[in-house]
């Protein structure tokens, strides 16, 4: 069972967020909330945007904000997207279907985590949006060129590859919530961290009617069938996207590619030379490599460095619509939300995911009237004051 989602009790992101810490027991909270390492990257994408000054132009009437984009030839109705967020169905059941389905009626596009629990398929028939998919090469080339040819049926619109996943980064919340214990093999070691979820009794009703721990549809393993929920870590370290996989994904995809985890100019170039029609700037949320820049913080430079040769998103601490606001003005021609709305489904499912996307729009709206601007495609640099120091790079 959800929680209530609506206004006074959410009012913004920092709401859903605790009330998805109380429907959620604690593993599955932390894994959405935590970070690698110390956690610097994940603070720093929230922080850095107390470095961007607005700068309005009062004396303005704006009766109309208009938030459309285009995105890869697509008009999206709102300039943020829902950035794929695997084991989406541990959150809500049949979760990834709830958060497409919020997408697609806020006209907006969700990205298809590749370690989803709902077969691409269904995710697409839910949402009457563009939906993308988000590949990693787990279980090797055979098992996501059989997937890649699923979505190319299916209808997906674009493929988005992750290249900052080499390995998994060290999320010390899961290690110490006894994620591999709870995944493994023997009871005992397992017992230590069962009582975190009988004392989530709603939770636990949802997981269990929805047919408790999923598997990966969408990585079937040649005469073995969809992967186990287990084997995901292996499976991740055996599966790092290199250069020249991009090159076989290219010619077996044949649709627009777009590069998620640049955070310089150096693999900007060498992304948009491998034919990539757009780059994500992203940090996997501060989850991979600890004390890397916030990507707020990178992103001039990937613009720079795209020189319009490739359309330019971000993804990272967006938690208001003055976050998406500032990333426009520094030249992203859209975001993704990743956590922003995966507390909006651990706490109430779909609705809650609509919470979370009315909530962006309507901030979004009012930074727009504020600062005297008609539209999101009309911020630029000049709405900003950014550190001198952001705008010195090579
Ligand atoms: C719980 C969780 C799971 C994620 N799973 C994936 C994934 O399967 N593939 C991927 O490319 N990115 C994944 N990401 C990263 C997001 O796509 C996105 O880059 C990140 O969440 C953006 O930061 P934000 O959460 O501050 O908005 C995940 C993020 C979270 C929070």
């Amino acid at each position: 069972m959800p929680y209530a989602v609506d206004s006074p009790r959410v009012v913004n992101i920092s709401d859903l967020r605790r009330l998805a810490e109380r429907r959620l027991p604690r593993a599955v909270f932390d894994y959405i909330d935590g970070g690698a390492d110390a956690e610097l990257t994940l603070r720093e994408n929230c922080r850095v945007y107390d470095d961007v000054i607005l700068r309005p132009r009062n004396a303005v009437a704006i009766p109309e904000c208009d938030l459309h984009v285009t995105v890869l030839g697509r008009r999206l109705e709102l300039p943020f997207l829902l950035a794929p967020v695997g084991s989406s169905r541990m959150f809500y059941p049949r979760g990834e279907e709830a958060a497409a389905r919020a997408a697609g009626a806020a006209g907006t596009a969700y990205i298809l985590s590749t370690l989803s629990g709902c077969r691409l398929e269904d995710v697409k028939a839910a949402s009457i949006g563009p939906v993308w998919y988000q590949l990693y090469l787990v279980g090797g080339r055979e098992v996501a060129g059989a997937t890649i040819e699923r979505a190319r049926l299916a209808g997906f619109s674009a493929l988005a590859v992750t290249i900052d996943t080499a390995v998994s980064g060290l999320r010390e919340r899961d290690v110490r919530n006894g994620t591999k214990e709870l995944l493994g093999p023997s009871t005992w070691a397992r017992l230590p961290f069962l009582p975190q979820f009988l004392a989530r009794p709603r939770w636990l009703a949802g997981f269990l009617s929805d047919g408790g721990l999923m598997s990966f549809p969408n990585v079937v393993i040649p005469g073995q069938g969809p992967m186990p929920y287990a084997d995901v870590a292996a499976a991740l370290e055996q599966s790092t996207v290199s250069w020249a996989d991009l090159r076989w994904i290219r010619d077996v995809w044949r649709g627009p590619i777009v590069i998620k985890g640049v955070l310089t100019g150096d693999d900007a170039r060498r992304a948009i030379d491998e034919g990539a029609e757009a780059l994500v700037v992203s940090n996997h949320g501060g989850r991979q490599l600890d004390g890397v820049s916030a990507t707020l913080r990178a992103l001039p430079e990937v613009v720079g460095a795209a020189n319009g040769r490739a359309e330019v998103l971000l993804d990272g601490g967006i938690r208001r619509g003055s976050d998406v606001a500032k990333a426009l003005c520094l030249g992203a021609r859209a975001v993704l939300c990743g956590r922003a709305y995966a507390y909006g489904l651990g706490a109430g499912g779909g609705p809650g995911v609509a919470r979370a996307i009315q909530i962006l729009r309507a901030d979004l709206v009012r930074t727009l009237k504020l600062v005297g601007c008609a539209s999101a495609g009309e911020l630029d640099r000049s709405y900003v004051e950014v550190p001198a120091a952001w705008l010195q790079y090579k």
